[in-house]
């Protein structure tokens, strides 16, 4: 494992989580990336995961305040004991866990590998489970966690079976926490994020029909952004809001409620939004 730290600018409207400190996993790219800057801008300091560490070291750099350190760890093979061994060392503690790593390998059954289903379960599922297991003994109380699931785990999408289960599953893990960890302070919820423009889908963005579609089955008219969700997890993670638990925040564009949605979703577009 691989660790640094670095910045030293303060931000410049501390708010709802100054003093907190919390680990982001997805922090090198899109959505984790957007959440490191988004609870650091409001006082947080961040102890930010990923694999890529140029682009980790990348949004420490761009994060405000003091404090943020990043750790390179693959959540699908390296020793999650370890990595929440180094988040904590110097008995430094953590007021919450935003998961937001995640592997998107679409396909209709058909041609999904056993590889694939690997990767996502690993990833997706197994890794912020242990993740949590391996850091309850770092956490305060309070504390929040937040994973990041997909409205692919709560509607059919064609194509995406395999990564919907895992969606799904983690939907199932953030319900039962939410009552085990609640007598120990701890908060757990989840955000579930609509068609997000991020490395993740940059190759259906390509396709500027599909992309036209996309945005007419959003009631906002838009894809979404990487800040949509930021600011979501930012509220979940608010000690204000400590009324706020068990519960899936679905962050997109209104896209399940939309009958232009039923449209974009048929099969013969193989449904390929994440
Ligand atoms: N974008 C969407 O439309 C959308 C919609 C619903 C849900 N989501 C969910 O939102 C989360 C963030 O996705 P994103 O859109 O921000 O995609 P992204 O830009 O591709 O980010 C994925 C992140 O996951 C990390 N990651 C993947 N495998 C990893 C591993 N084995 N070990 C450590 N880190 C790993 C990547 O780190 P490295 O690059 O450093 O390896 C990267 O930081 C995912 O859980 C995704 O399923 C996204």
């Amino acid at each position: 494992m691989t660790t640094g730290r670095t910045n030293d600018k303060s931000p410049a409207n501390p708010g709802a989580h100054a003093g907190q400190r919390y680990l982001v996993t997805g922090a090198s790219s899109g959505i984790g990336a957007a959440v490191c800057r988004h609870l650091a801008a409001e006082g947080a300091r961040i102890v930010a995961v990923g694999r890529d560490e140029t682009r980790l070291r990348r949004t420490v750099e761009t994060c405000e305040g003091p404090g943020h350190q990043w750790l390179r760890a693959d959540l699908a093979d390296d020793d999650l004991d370890a990595l929440a061994d180094e988040a904590g060392s110097g008995g430094a503690r953590m007021d919450g866990v935003v998961h937001a790593a995640g592997v998107f390998r679409p396909g209709l059954i058909a041609d999904q590998t056993p590889h694939d289903l690997e990767q996502m379960w690993r990833t997706n599922v197994r890794a912020p489970y242990l993740l949590v297991q391996a850091l309850l003994p770092k956490l305060s109380a309070p504390a929040g966690v937040v994973f990041v699931s997909s409205v692919s785990g709560h509607t059919g999408i064609a194509g995406q079976s395999a990564y919907a289960a895992t969606k799904g599953a983690v939907e199932a893990v953030m319900r039962c926490l939410a009552i085990e960890l609640a007598p120990r302070g701890i908060r757990v919820n989840s955000v579930a994020p609509g068609f997000i423009a991020t490395e993740m889908n940059v190759q259906f963005r390509d396709d500027g029909a599909r992309v036209a579609k996309l945005e007419a089955a959003s009631l906002a008219e838009r894809l979404g952004a990487p800040g949509d969700i930021s600011r979501a997890v930012g509220f979940l993670l608010d000690p204000r809001n400590s009324f706020v638990v068990g519960h899936c925040l679905r962050v997109d564009g209104g896209y399940p409620v939309s009958e232009v949605a039923k449209g974009v979703l048929l099969p013969e577009d193989r449904g390929q939004v994440s």
